[in-house]
């Protein structure tokens, strides 16, 4: 038997509701807050991600999807592509190809969709998973470096939170600063791993010399203690950055979101300045990481683009989903208004028609088929959540009235064509 393969699963009923149901309340709450949708490729050359996720990053260095593509001609070198894995690289490049900065406006865009790491599977951390996220990028001039923009998206996070049903996360903040302060941030770093580097993994011994930052994601046990004792990121901050935070928590502070800053928090990935964000779940377990975040102040010019500060997150859904899970018991199965119930040979027809005007005036159904016995078509009705069966048999469609049955209350009536619609939306 062929399986999904490895880190990759199918989201079936009623889970799916879940997932729409966060899916459609973050796109309510993206037009809430004038974004609009992009869609980028699900793989790009590989080079887009090494260049803007970092080549000493876990993302970059262990864990995407990556194959050389043919080369068409024999002048051609064969291309390197990777399925994405995260969409900030992916909407960065759009934005620069596109001249979308030339507009001189703040460019607010949000996806959905599917993202791809090698990682070790356990709940709530797959191969194939599923983003939402959303950027704000643009030339200077029309405000992207303001630490307003910043707040206005750990804002915006909260309310989507909360609209979806979410309690009882914690977010966490940062400053990671700017690529100065970050170049005196990982010599000190440098220095104060020398002594001790040789008692680290190995992970950490080549990123000691290379970028040293990155130690700060390592993982192992071992390493925890002498992690602890490294300089930390917030005292070589310059004044502008410190500024630039201290605003950041005062406009959060006014609106009331609630945070605590974690100064070891650094993000798994290269491109960051400055703020830095994440949502944690005390339901997902070991991988508690709602969403993350951050700004990425010279990511624009580091792929060839013009200077274009930005800021954005990316959600997991499934872990929205397992966290939703967690606090309530299951997703509401969603359920239609009526049953049609074809009553009789030859009545499949009649039935569909009845049953593509009514759904074309806005009305819900699930269609039975000729050959069932109305016991069926109820037990059918049901099984599908319907709160009317509607009879079509030879004697409704010549009267072309048709008997309507409350499931709840056992009710029977019969209700003219035209007075169908009104009739199953007086019932809430
Ligand atoms: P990230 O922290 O790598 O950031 O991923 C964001 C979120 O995606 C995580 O907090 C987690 O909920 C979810 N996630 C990551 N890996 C997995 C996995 N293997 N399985 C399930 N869920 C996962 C980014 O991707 C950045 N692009 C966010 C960003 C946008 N920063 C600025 N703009």
């Amino acid at each position: 038997m062929i399986k999904a393969v490895r880190g990759t699963r199918d989201i079936l009923p009623p889970d799916s509701a879940l997932f729409e149901l966060v899916e459609e309340r973050a796109r309510e709450v993206f037009h809430l807050y004038n974004f609009q949708e992009i869609r980028t490729p699900i793989f790009e050359d590989t080079q887009l991600f090494s260049r803007s996720v970092g080549e000493e990053t876990d993302i970059v260095g262990k864990e995407m999807f990556t194959w050389e593509d043919k080369a068409r001609a024999q002048s051609e070198k064969a291309q390197s592509l990777t399925l994405r894995p995260e969409n900030t690289a992916g909407v960065v490049r759009a934005y620069i190809e596109h001249k979308l900065g030339d507009k001189g406006q703040l460019q607010k865009l949000y996806y959905i969709g599917p993202q791809f790491r090698r990682e070790r599977p356990q709940k709530g951390r797959y191969r194939q998973f599923y983003q939402i996220g959303a950027e704000v990028i643009g030339p200077p001039s029309a405000g992207s470096e303001s630490p307003a923009r910043d707040a206005e998206v750990i804002e915006m996070l909260a309310a989507l939170l909360d609209r979806v049903g979410i309690k009882g996360s914690t977010l966490q903040l940062n400053s990671v600063g700017c690529a100065n302060d970050r170049a005196k941030y990982n010599e000190a770093l440098r220095a104060a791993l020398k002594p001790v580097v040789g008692q680290m993994c190995v992970d950490c011994q080549r990123r000691a010399e290379t970028n040293p930052l990155r130690v700060l994601d390592c993982k192992v046990p071992e390493d925890q203690p002498i992690i602890a004792k490294l300089p930390k990121i917030s005292d070589y901050l310059d004044e502008p950055c410190r500024e630039h935070f201290a605003e950041v928590k005062k406009i959060l502070d006014a609106v009331g979101v609630k945070y605590e800053v974690n100064e070891r928090m650094v993000r798994g990935l290269d491109y960051y300045t400055r703020t830095t964000f994440e949502f944690t779940h005390g339901g997902l377990g070991a991988q508690s990481a709602l969403l993350g975040g951050g700004r990425y102040d010279g990511l624009s010019e580091a792929l060839g683009g013009p200077k274009a500060p930005g800021i954005g997150f990316a959600l997991g859904l499934d872990r929205f989903v397992i966290a939703l899970q967690s606090e309530t018991q299951s997703a509401q199965t969603p359920s239609v208004k009526a049953f049609i119930a074809p009553l009789g040979d030859g009545m499949n027809a009649a039935a569909a028609k009845l049953a593509r005007e009514l759904r074309a005036q806005g009305v819900a159904l699930d269609l039975g088929d000729e050959s069932f016995r109305l016991k069926k078509s109820f037990e059918a009705a049901e099984r599908a959540g319907a709160q009317f069966v509607i009879i079509v048999g030879e004697n409704e469609v010549k009267a072309d009235a048709f008997a309507v049955k409350d499931i709840k209350s056992g009710e029977q009536r019969t209700v003219a064509r035209a007075e169908l619609v009104q009739a199953l939306k007086a019932n809430p």
